[in-house]
């Protein structure tokens, strides 16, 4: 029998921000495939809610702003589980609040674009740091969430897009540095996901507006994301690094203004 190289039996994944949204469903997915996953998050209850549901699993206790946090989850998953195989960086700056003040260079908050590239690109850069020798190790894998703002323009999250853009590049010189010595670093770029807070919070019509310019008939779900991020962490992908994987529905794919075009091909081609 062919063994199923998607499985992760034996394997040890450290999810930044897996209490939440894509990053819960990413441990569920993972718990699944057989690995023991260590779910790390500000919110720790959350995380420890979530470690009790998935046997084997560990809640570690995570702010991304602190250099020293991100270091003791990586130490504390080594120590717990004895080694590591994949880091998911999920984690960013969110919200309503910082969405709401993230707009674009010209009215940009100093204080919350320095937060934004704390949490986002130094955190993402001292995770990787802190897992890399444990990697080596295990010849494993890290799989860095992005976002298709990262790879288009946007009126709106100058700071968001822009860090984001900087973990693509963190990515490649990872993947450029280190697939020697075994270790591949991808990653993921989500469009917009119907997690729990962002169906709470996001405007009915700038939703409709997505829907558009979406392929499929429906947005995505934070379990569409999991499949690429569980993907890209397994052996599968063993040939695959330095890359971005998108999963939009296709909204970053065609011409501007698809949805328009739909409506005047309506019939033909719809
Ligand atoms: N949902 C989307 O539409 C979408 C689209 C593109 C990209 N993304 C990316 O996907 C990833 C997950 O987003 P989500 O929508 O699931 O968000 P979410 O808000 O549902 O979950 C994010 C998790 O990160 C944790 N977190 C936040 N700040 C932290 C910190 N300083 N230290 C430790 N943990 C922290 C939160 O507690 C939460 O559990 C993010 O990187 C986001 O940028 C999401």
């Amino acid at each position: 029998m062919v063994a199923d190289a998607t499985r992760m039996d034996g394997k040890v994944v450290l999810i930044t921000g897996g209490a939440g949204g894509i990053g819960a469903a990413t441990a569920r997915l993972l718990a699944r495939r057989g690995a023991q996953v260590a779910i790390a998050d500000i919110a720790f209850a959350a995380a420890r809610a979530l470690a009790e549901e998935l046997p084997g699993s560990l809640a570690v206790q995570l702010d991304l702003e602190q250099a020293e946090s991100i270091e003791a989850m990586v130490a504390r998953t080594r120590e717990h589980f004895g080694r590591l195989d994949v880091l998911h960086n999920n984690a960013a700056l969110l919200g309503p609040e910082i969405a709401a003040n993230d707009t674009d260079v010209e009215r940009m908050d100093t204080l919350l674009w320095d937060r934004t590239y704390a949490v986002n690109v130094r955190g993402t850069m001292i995770a990787c740091r802190a897992a890399l020798p444990h990697l080596r190790e295990s010849r494993g894998a890290i799989v860095n969430t992005v976002s298709n703002l990262a790879l288009q323009g946007h009126l709106i999250q100058a700071a968001y897009s822009s860090s984001k853009a900087a973990i693509i590049q963190m990515t490649r010189a990872i993947a450029a540095s280190h697939g020697v010595h075994g270790v591949r670093c991808n990653a993921v770029a989500p469009g917009m996901t119907m997690t729990p807070a962002l169906r709470e919070a996001f405007p009915a019509p700038l939703r409709e507006a997505v829907e558009a310019e979406t392929l499929r008939d429906q947005l995505g779900d934070p379990e569409d994301i999991a499949e690429a991020v569980a993907f890209l962490a397994s052996d599968a992908a063993r040939n695959i690094t330095g890359q971005v994987l998108v999963s939009d529905g296709g909204c970053s794919s065609h011409v501007p203004g698809i949805g328009l075009f739909r409506q005047f091909f309506a019939g033909d081609h719809a």
